[in-house]
């Protein structure tokens, strides 16, 4: 549904939809296109809002979520950011389990949105700022026993289909409609692996010769075979060396980008600076890549990628002195 023109009942109705820009600054040099949807101007700033909705959609469809139920979630941020959202419109109450190496502001902004926020230490060689798979694991235990003890209905993003449907259903098919189907290559940084599979599900389905690529940090390219020598990378929002993604499917993966924390920042800047896009560290890797990619193997062509999240939601890091 467009935005505009029409009254919405809820700021639920106003996720998705984005724009997609042609980032031609960037690409003054290069040859090809960069097209970039603006997934930072969901009510919650960031795409996780519409895996919030149709998770949260699909378990009231099914009956695994009762009215005045309890939701829990593991979250970097932005996934619960999006379920505060929803849960608030719905009436859920919601517990957002949170590594504390996540920047503060993200807390901050879900207890806004009236979520109980439950912040886990990291493991004692950690680093704020660098949310490790261990670190994740941590998290992951604390959520499943909130879930026993409050029985809550837990919105799984990393297990639930929903977080696939979302952009096979919505994200992938605005890229194809608004790029009038002249995208050639999709490229996204894997945190669950939701929007990287469902956008190239869709985007198959349309057209079987666009080549996908998977992104990751550099020193932590597990989906890529490698080994893990940089686990704390900073590129918040993936890069979890998990390699168990249930909707990661081989025919969907054309192949493989490492991006550095220095890249992903400096294209952060770039986009900030030349495009007037303020945006987090995962969307400057996918800048990165999509770089990567038109000067090597998809040179020429229109590749399309996500703005994933808010340069606001960084205001704590360096990613802005
Ligand atoms: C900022 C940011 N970038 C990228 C991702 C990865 O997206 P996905 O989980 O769909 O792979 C996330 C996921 O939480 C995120 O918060």
């Amino acid at each position: 549904m467009s935005r505009e023109n029409f009254l919405i009942p809820s700021a639920i109705e106003a996720i998705g939809s984005t724009p997609l820009v042609e980032l031609s600054r960037i690409t003054k040099n290069l040859d090809g296109k960069i097209l970039a949807k603006l997934d930072y101007l969901n009510p919650g700033f960031s795409k996780k809002d519409r895996i919030a909705r149709q998770i949260i959609e699909d378990a009231e469809e099914n009956g695994e979520l009762n009215p005045g139920q309890t939701v829990v979630e593991l979250t970097s941020g932005n996934t619960g950011t999006g379920l505060a959202i929803v849960c608030a419109v719905k009436g859920y109450p919601f517990v957002a389990v949170m590594s504390k190496g996540n920047s503060s502001e993200r807390a901050r902004m879900m207890r806004a949105l009236g979520a109980e926020v439950v912040l886990v230490d990291q493991l004692p060689n950690s680093v704020p700022g660098q949310v490790s798979g261990g670190d994740l694991e941590l998290v992951e235990i604390k959520a499943q026993k909130l879930v026993k003890e409050r029985k809550a209905f837990r919105a799984d993003q990393f297990q639930l289909v929903g977080n696939f449907r979302a952009h096979y259903l919505q994200t992938g098919p605005e890229f194809i409609k608004q790029s009038k189907g002249k995208i050639q290559g999709f490229c996204d940084f894997i945190g669950t692996g939701g929007t990287f599979a469902g956008c190239a599900a869709a985007l198959k389905e349309h057209d079987p010769s666009i080549k996908c690529f998977i992104v990751e940090p550099k020193g932590t390219a597990v989906l890529a075979g490698k080994i893990v020598t940089n686990p704390n990378h900073r590129i918040q929002g993936g890069g979890y060396s998990m390699t168990d993604l249930p909707y990661l499917k081989t025919e969907y993966v054309d192949g493989f980008i490492e991006i550095s924390d220095e890249e992903a920042i400096k294209r952060a800047r770039q986009l900030a600076q030349q495009e007037g896009i303020f945006a987090g560290f995962s969307s400057g890797a996918n800048i990165a890549a999509a770089i990567q990619l038109l000067k090597g193997p998809l040179k020429g062509k229109t590749i399309a990628t996500t703005i994933n999240d808010s340069g606001l939601k960084y205001l704590s890091t360096d990613l802005w002195e």
